[in-house]
């Protein structure tokens, strides 16, 4: 089924869970590599890729935010708490906010550093904010921070799905995986 039930997430929502978990994983990787490459024409042509990966990043997480909000959500599992619920709808909108900082953050540095986004060679994104040295290094530090909380939140995130499936031993990995849901 495309869409969520009550039972479990559809087709569309899996789909964009995994896709956007490797793609994150893949830019997190790649930015570190490019931030430890020395300055030259190869790092701006790396720096040139990234950026248009990012950009791509950002317009899914906003179609899977979007998708989420249009969706169902499917209900807990059996037996489990309100503290519980609470905790994991927390983590579901920390990790949504971290997702959207990453990518804001990097364009914020470019465009505050005086550099165009351009998106493949293909379009350049507006200018969302004047060049302005101080706020570019404080968007850079903060696209060095944002990653390593969003990672943290992703380690939980991941401990708290192993949690269920293997100690409570319900269906709630199952529900994002091979889950099919009525
Ligand atoms: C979700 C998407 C993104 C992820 C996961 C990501 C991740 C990273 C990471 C982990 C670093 C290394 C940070 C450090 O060690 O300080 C980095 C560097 C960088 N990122 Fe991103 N990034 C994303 C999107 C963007 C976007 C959209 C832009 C700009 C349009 C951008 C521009 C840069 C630049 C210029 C650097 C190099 C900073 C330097 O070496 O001075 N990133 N990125």
């Amino acid at each position: 089924m495309l869409k969520n039930t009550e039972n479990g997430y559809g087709v569309i929502a899996k789909g964009f869970h995994w896709l956007l978990f490797f793609m994150l994983t893949f830019s997190v990787v790649a930015g570190n590599f490019l931030s430890s490459m020395p300055k030259g024409t190869e790092k701006l042509q790396s720096a040139g890729m990234h950026k248009s990966f990012g950009v791509i990043l950002l317009l899914l997480i906003l179609l899977r935010f979007a998708w989420k909000l249009i969706n169902t959500t499917p209900r807990p599992p059996e037996g489990s708490t309100v503290i519980e619920n609470l905790l994991a709808q927390g983590m579901h909108w920390a990790l949504y906010a971290l997702m959207f900082a990453q990518p804001l953050s990097g364009i914020l540095m470019s465009q505050t550093a005086g550099y165009p986004v351009s998106v493949f060679g293909l379009f350049e994104l507006p200018v969302l904010i004047d060049k302005n040295p101080s706020s570019a290094e404080l968007f850079r530090n903060g696209h060095g921070v944002i990653w390593i909380l969003l990672a943290v939140a992703v380690a939980g995130h991941v401990a708290a799905a192993l949690f269920h499936h293997f100690i409570k031993k319900d269906d709630v990995l199952k529900s994002i995986t091979v889950g099919t849901q009525v």
